[in-house]
């Protein structure tokens, strides 16, 4: 029994990051639906996913919200970590 623990202790830890990282996605999901499909599809988007690292999505988000992207430095961060984080194909993104 006494070995389970950290087994245990870790799955749950699994579970629980897991869990997060899904109720992260939405207001990904809500910021991009509503300030990234005036100009492309979210298609361009998804094409790049796995492609930029943290720093390089923060310098698109700004580079969009200069040619227009309306979205506060909040929601451009997150957005960034979010997509970041997102693996190729992520449903949030790409459908
Ligand atoms: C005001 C219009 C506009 C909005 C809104 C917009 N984009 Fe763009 N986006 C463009 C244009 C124009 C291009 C193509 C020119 C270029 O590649 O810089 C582009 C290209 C892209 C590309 C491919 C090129 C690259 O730099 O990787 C990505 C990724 C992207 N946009 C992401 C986003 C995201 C994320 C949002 C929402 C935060 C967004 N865009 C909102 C105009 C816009």
């Amino acid at each position: 029994m006494r070995n389970l623990a950290p087994a245990i202790s870790l799955l749950i830890c699994l579970l629980m990051s897991n869990g997060a990282a899904l109720a992260a996605e939405e207001p990904c999901a809500a910021t991009l639906n509503a300030n990234c499909q005036a100009c492309h599809s979210k298609a361009r988007i998804c094409q790049s996913l796995e492609k930029k690292n943290k720093g390089a999505w923060q310098r698109t988000i700004k580079n969009m919200i200069r040619k227009g992207a309306r979205l506060s430095e909040a929601e451009g961060a997150s957005l960034a970590d979010c997509l970041a984080s997102a693996p190729t194909g992520a449903d949030f993104v790409c459908k």
